[in-house]
């Protein structure tokens, strides 16, 4: 689901980069959200690519694949990321379909990024299917995540558009990972009372 004009500006905003670049990355590397050097990495829900940035530029990957649903961020984010050259593509469609979108096949990617993105698609279930179905043995999905507490509160529903059905709390999210293979263990942290998410799933060997 697209956002709203207010989300996009606030996405797009320099309060958003902090937090991504100073408070996100630094809770991703302490869970052990590493990257394998010269690994591939897939990024759900890119926006304008300032995470596929951060990610090209703080950890080891080789190359990036970046997706978003939203041509108008695709084709920002394809300005951004111009000069990283053959170590980043960034294409348009839905995390549920990643073999439509991208062609991927089982176990392609090392590492898949998911900053703030899989609130925002009514069938989120599918969009976990399709990261442990490309994930490799030993891969890790590293996310940040808004549950249905913070959606369910004024200034989200003021401000913002969300899916209304089957949102997910941090229990539920983390359960329908451990469904899918992916297990969390220790590195998980909630933030304001179950409103925020941010953690490291293996999946396993
Ligand atoms: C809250 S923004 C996060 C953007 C960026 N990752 C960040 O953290 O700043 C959510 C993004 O997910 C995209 N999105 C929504 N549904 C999607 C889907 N089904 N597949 C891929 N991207 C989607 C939106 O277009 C938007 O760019």
């Amino acid at each position: 689901m697209l956002m709203n004009g207010i989300e996009t500006m606030l996405v797009n905003s320099l309060p958003r980069r902090w937090l991504q670049r100073f408070y996100e990355l630094s809770v991703f590397r302490r869970l052990g959200g590493s990257v394998l050097a010269g690994g591939r990495v897939l990024e759900l829900g890119c926006g304008a690519g300032y995470g596929t940035q951060l990610i090209l530029d703080n950890f080891e990957a080789g190359q990036v694949a970046a997706i978003d649903l939203d041509p108008a961020m695709v084709t920002r984010a394809r300005r951004r990321l111009a000069g990283y050259g053959e170590r980043v593509r960034v294409s348009c469609g839905s995390a549920t379909d990643l073999r439509g979108v991208l062609g991927a096949d089982e176990d392609t990617y090392d590492t898949v990024f998911d900053f703030a993105i899989i609130h925002h698609i009514p069938d989120w279930r599918a969009a976990l299917d399709e990261v442990s179905r490309v994930l490799k043995p030993g891969g890790a999905f590293v996310f940040d995540e808004v549950t249905a507490i913070a959606l369910a509160s004024r200034t989200y529903r003021l401000l913002f558009d969300h899916p209304e059905h089957d949102r997910f709390t941090a229990a539920d999210f983390v359960s329908a990972l451990a469904d899918r293979g992916l297990h969390v263990g220790g590195r998980v942290r909630m933030h304001r009372g179950g409103r925020y998410l941010l953690g490291v799933a293996r999946s396993r060997t």
